[in-house]
Formats: structure tokens, sequence, C-alpha cells
């Protein structure tokens, strides 16, 4: 499939916009400084593979928040489960996710999975790995291409 470009210039801090690539939504969700402190303050106690060691993104995006810049997160928006589309779930606490000290992420309707807002899982959730993080590159600061 073709790379295809998201235009992020009208994407308001705290946003979470869609593009189609090769048949599947990627999610490009702008973080704030709050949304980055939660993120990077989770752990072993809550994530599977907070450090992402499993190879579920390109060396470019390794480290906690898994991006090229720590505000712009890229994700392929399918579960790691079985292929559903999880919700975005930005706020702490959200009361629909079934998770005590919910820090915010994408929460998977079908089966329950819980992901951070960098896409990493959950401990015993069914989801086996993190979200995957596509191939990325920004052309400018508001075009990021994915593919
Ligand atoms: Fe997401 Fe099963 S497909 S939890």
């Amino acid at each position: 499939g073709a790379p295809v470009q998201a235009d992020i210039s009208k994407l308001e801090p705290g946003q979470r916009m869609t593009v189609e690539w090769r048949g599947r939504p990627v999610w490009v969700v702008y973080r704030t400084p709050e949304m980055i402190e939660r993120t990077e303050s989770l752990g072993d106690g809550i994530l599977a593979d907070p450090q992402s060691a499993r190879p579920q993104q390109p060396d470019y995006a390794a480290g906690p928040m898994r991006s090229i810049r720590p505000e712009i997160g890229v994700l392929v928006g399918i579960c790691t489960h079985l292929g559903c589309s999880p919700l975005y779930k930005p706020e702490p606490n959200a009361e629909d996710v079934g998770a005590e000290d919910w820090p915010g992420g994408f929460f998977c309707p079908c089966h329950g999975s819980r992901f951070d807002l960098a896409g990493r899982v959950f401990r015993n959730v069914p989801a086996p790995t993190n979200l995957e993080v596509p191939p990325y590159h920004f052309v400018s600061d508001t075009v990021v291409v994915v593919g």
C-alpha cells in the first residue's frame, strides 16, 4: 500500500484523528504534557511490556512514549487480541473501562483489553502485546507520513 499523509495542523491538544493506511485505521494522538506525564509514570505494575521490548514499533519509536515526538503518538488502531478497534478514553478514571486508577488510554470493548496513551498493553487483559506503531516520519511540523 502507498504511504498516507496525516495533516495534523488542526489537531488540538488531547485530540485523536484517524487516517486509513493499508485498509487499517491509524491513529494520530496529540498528547498534552499532562497526558505524557501520566503515561510516563506507569510501569511494570500496570503494564505487561512497559519498555516495549517486543518489536511492535520501529526502532526510532522506542522508549515509553513509543514515538518520534513525545506529544504526537502514531498507532495502528487495531486491538492485538482479535482485531477490534479500541475506543479512545483519554480521560483519567473513566468509569466504563473496568479498571481502577485508569490512567487514560484505549479500551477495547470486545473483550476488555486496555492500553495506555502510548498503546502499551495493561497486564491481565486478553491482548498479548502493545499496539503496533506503523512506520512513519514527519515531512513538516504539521504533516506526518505513515508507511
Ligand atoms: Fe480487543 Fe479482544 S479484540 S480485547
